[in-house]
């Protein structure tokens, strides 16, 4: 069972400035590739500062944002009042979330895979929530699969984690959605390049996946 609570005050004091980094250097347009077309009520998982709040489209009926770090929820609390479709922030964890079986059109996660402590239970709480027909989104960083970056990544993991609240480099997201029930619709993998270089966390994959009958 993973733990009730997330806490981390280092990482939910410099994460502000790791995004407004990232979202210079093109992860805004990631972000919205991740939220092309979608409508009806959405589920965000681990919102964090809420970065995806602006880029909803309007045909989003209701964005319901599960946030477990209070630090972050604060933030994501007023960027969900900017935000120009209704986002309700709610305290919860991916692996329980407070919300009812069959009950959203879309579950969305955004370079919160790599965080997650239970990725199976939280993928099982996703497919719980959506209803049928409903789809799975997401905008992750993920494990390479170039065996020499892939042993870079490992070697790097543990301290990569401790200053990145809990973040995995090497995880195969692509795969624990296919072995959670998805099938994958379409998936673009890429290296997010910044300036042209690589970092340990640029392997990424933006894509959309549904439950499998
Ligand atoms: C790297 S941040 C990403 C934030 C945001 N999704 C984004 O795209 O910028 C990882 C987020 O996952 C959240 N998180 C960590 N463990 C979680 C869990 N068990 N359930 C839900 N969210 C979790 C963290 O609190 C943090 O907000």
């Amino acid at each position: 069972m993973a733990k009730a609570a997330v806490s981390h005050p280092l990482f939910a004091r410099i994460y502000p400035r790791i995004n407004a980094f990232a979202e210079a250097h093109g992860s805004v347009e990631h972000r919205q590739e991740m939220l092309a077309g979608i409508h009806g009520r959405v589920i965000e998982i681990g919102p964090g500062l809420g970065s995806n709040f602006v880029h909803y489209p309007a045909e989003v009926e209701q964005v319901v944002a599960i946030e477990p770090e209070a630090r972050l929820r604060a933030v994501a609390e007023q960027a969900a009042a900017k935000a120009a479709v209704p986002v309700e922030v709610r305290a919860g964890r991916a692996e329980e979330l407070p919300a009812d079986d069959d009950s959203f059109d879309v579950a969305v996660f955004s370079l919160v895979l790599c965080t997650i402590t239970d990725v199976p239970a939280a993928l099982a709480e996703a497919r719980r929530v959506l209803k049928p027909g409903g789809e799975l989104r997401f905008y992750e960083h993920v494990r390479s699969e170039r065996p020499r970056f892939f042993r870079m990544q490992r070697l790097l993991n543990p301290l990569w984690g401790l200053l990145g609240g809990g973040c995995h480099l090497t995880r195969d997201t692509e795969r624990a959605i296919q072995e959670a029930g998805f099938t994958a619709k379409e998936i673009r993998r890429f290296d997010f390049l910044i300036n042209g270089r690589a970092s340990p966390a640029s392997p990424s994959i933006i894509g959309t996946a549904r439950p499998s009958t």
